[in-house]
């Protein structure tokens, strides 16, 4: 692999230059006080930060919150990220109040060595999204002018063919920052080297949108355990009633298919936490899955689930998982997420959590973050780099 990471620019000396960094601040905000509720993927920048701001770089940090649609939206404002990422710095971070204009300009033109500025929301600009390759690159022009030197540390943005991931560094000295080399390390293994065995965990309410994903997997993992909603679609496919469950019905075929051509390497739940609708009061039981009631619905693995699931996992010398197994952000679903995330935490071999959510649902529920060997901070982009797909900032920094 042919990229330069930020060793290699550290090596070149940066004292006194301008270094871009691309970081996903993407977190999550509660929806009522705008606070931020799980800065995992703020802190999962610092070490590149650091770095640069003690080797002298001024550092422009730019970042998306949110899918705000081109123009500026204060919901999705980066100030509080800019506040918090101060907090862990332990430095004062400028915050610019927009992305590439006077207020930009005037906090990149501030920065002495060491000093850290964040620019407001990349996509209150139409160019960084955008489809149209000049429109995306006179934004990235814009960009680029504000440093010598581009680090790519947005590892949960890699899989977007946006301008401040993708057209920027055609633009720059351009290098993978420590999260981002990281990432791709841990992944490359998952993908080419397993250890064996290989046990994927897979939750989440689609199978749409991880049918890919699992179609990649099949042929390289020993066991592929299926919890969550979409659970459901391949419980309908084995001929079982689901009731009021998540059902994606134009998928049932599909589900079928991928059964068969699994070979028994594909394991579902053996009982369900059925509900009467989805709510914590909701009256709720564990029913065996060829008994589900016909008015109720799914909402988490059940216990004797948990226990085969914790079993597979338990021989395993890798485990990668991705998506909750249930409801968990509602107390009585929460066992089977819990169950199956403490199981991977006691495995002896090398562990991975995939996803900005399933991170997330880690830290809500209290586990210890050290006990797993990996945790990634992108979920899009960790399914899309397992699926082999080319992502455009990863390809862009091998250019
Ligand atoms: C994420 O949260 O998955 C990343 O930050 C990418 O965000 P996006 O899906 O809006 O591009
Ligand atoms: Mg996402």
């Amino acid at each position: 692999m042919s990229i330069r990471n930020l060793d290699d620019l550290l090596a070149e000396g940066v004292s006194g230059r301008r270094v871009l960094v691309r970081a996903d601040l993407n977190v999550p905000l509660d929806k009522e006080t705008g606070s931020i509720t799980d800065d995992g993927r703020i802190r999962a920048v610092l070490p590149t930060l650091t770095a640069l701001r003690d080797a002298g770089a001024a550092v422009v940090v730019c970042s998306h919150l949110g899918r705000p649609k081109g123009a500026p939206d204060p919901k999705y404002s980066l100030a509080p990220v800019a506040a918090r990422l101060g907090e862990l710095l332990g430095a004062d971070v400028a915050f610019a109040t927009d992305t590439v204009g006077e207020a930009a300009r005037k906090a990149v033109e501030g920065l002495g060595d060491g000093q850290v500025a964040l620019l407001e929301n990349l996509r209150f600009n139409p160019g960084e999204t955008s489809k149209d390759e000049a429109e995306r690159g006179a934004f990235a022009d814009q960009l680029a002018a504000f440093a010598e030197a581009y680090v790519d540390d947005a590892f949960g943005a890699v899989h977007r063919k946006h301008a401040s991931v993708y057209d920027v560094p055609a633009r720059l000295p351009h290098f993978a920052g420590r999260l981002v080399l990281r990432e791709v390390e841990v992944l490359a293994r998952l993908r080419h080297e397993p250890d064996r065995p290989y046990v994927v965990v897979l939750g989440g309410s689609k199978v749409s949108d991880k049918l890919a994903v699992i179609e990649a997997l099949l042929p390289t993992v020993d066991k592929l355990l299926i919890g969550g909603g979409m659970c459901f679609t391949f419980l309908r496919a084995q001929g079982h009633e689901v009731g009021k469950s998540l059902l994606e019905e134009e998928m049932v075929e599909t589900c079928r298919e991928l059964l068969a051509r699994g070979e028994g390497r594909i394991v579902l739940p053996v009982d369900v936490v059925a509900a009467t609708e989805f709510s914590a009061d909701a009256a709720h039981d564990t029913v065996p899955v060829n008994a589900i009631p016909a008015d109720r619905l799914g909402l988490d693995i059940g216990p004797r689930t948990v226990a085969e699931f914790a079993e597979a996992v338990g021989t395993a010398r890798t485990v990668f998982w991705n998506g909750p197994m249930g409801v968990f952000e509602l107390a009585p679903f929460a066992a089977g997420t819990r169950g199956v995330a403490e199981a991977i935490t006691t495995v002896k071999g090398f562990t991975v959590v995939g996803g900005g959510d399933s991170a997330a649902a880690v830290r809500a529920l209290g586990l210890d973050e050290s006990s797993f060997g990996h945790i990634s901070t992108g979920g899009g982009a960790s399914l899309e780099y397992l699926e082999g797909k080319a992502l455009p900032g990863i390809v862009a920094l091998e250019q």
